[in-house]
């Protein structure tokens, strides 16, 4: 498929593009760029333009050595001890489109001062893609030295399974990371639209893509692009 080969390249090179995941799932096209490849730049690109959640993707390998929890869980441990919590805490079927979130934890880089700020953010980003790569290549490393929760920058956990488990843009982005041959900690952002404040439509985000130079991917093609691939290597 050429238009996944572009956008191998894409990342390799560290350029944003986008994905769409399915009619059958959210329905929602997110701007996806390498964490390494993110400067103040496209931080303020996805905040402008995009608008959604600036989240970061973690590879389930790594996310389990750096005992990234998924929050839902994290919540229901806490609520053994307040019975409020165990109201509010996710639950099976509460998701339309899928069985459960990828959130885990909020962070911030510990030399961020609010955190919120472009570059701020970008700072806390680009050193998961680090402490993602560090920790992949055999290299002991503990979150806690350099990140601190709460904070600004949203991580997801791919499920352990990857695309054989889930097909949301977390695995999907991912998955994408591993065949390009870039660290698998991925930034995510959901376009919306600015005219009525609803998902950008599909036809929208494939023109905003043309208008930007972006490779637009769904999420069927990555999945059938993925099963080749892996069973290439
Ligand atoms: C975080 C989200 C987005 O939908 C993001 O695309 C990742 O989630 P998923 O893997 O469920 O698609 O909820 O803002
Ligand atoms: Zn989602
Ligand atoms: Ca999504």
């Amino acid at each position: 498929n050429e238009n996944i080969n572009l956008a191998l390249e894409a990342l390799l090179a560290g350029k944003m593009i986008q994905i769409f995941d399915s009619d059958s799932r959210e329905g929602e096209t997110d701007l996806v760029i390498s964490a390494k490849a993110v400067t103040y730049k496209e931080v303020k690109w996805m905040r402008k333009d995009a608008g959604g959640l600036i989240c970061v993707a973690v590879d389930p390998v790594a996310a389990k050595q750096l005992k990234l929890p998924f929050m839902a869980d994290l919540v229901l441990e806490a609520s053994k001890s307040s019975y409020d919590l165990e109201e509010v805490v996710e639950r099976e079927g509460d998701l339309k489109y899928d069985s459960h979130s990828s959130f885990s934890l909020w962070v911030n880089h510990r030399e961020t001062r609010t955190g919120i700020p472009d570059d701020e953010r970008a700072l806390t980003i680009r050193k998961i893609g680090d402490i993602t790569e560090k920790c992949l290549s055999g290299n002991g490393v503990r979150f806690g030295d350099e990140f601190r929760t709460p904070g600004h920058v949203a991580l997801l956990r791919a499920a352990e399974g990857l695309l054989d488990e889930r097909n949301g843009q977390t695995e999907l982005s991912v998955a994408l990371a591993h065949m390009a041959g870039v660290t698998p900690a991925m930034v995510v952002c959901e376009m919306l639209d600015d005219y009525n404040g609803k998902a950008l439509s599909k036809e929208k985000a494939k023109e905003y893509g043309k208008e930007h130079d972006l490779v637009f991917l769904e999420g069927q093609e990555i999945v059938e692009a993925y099963i080749t691939w892996k069973s290439c290597d």
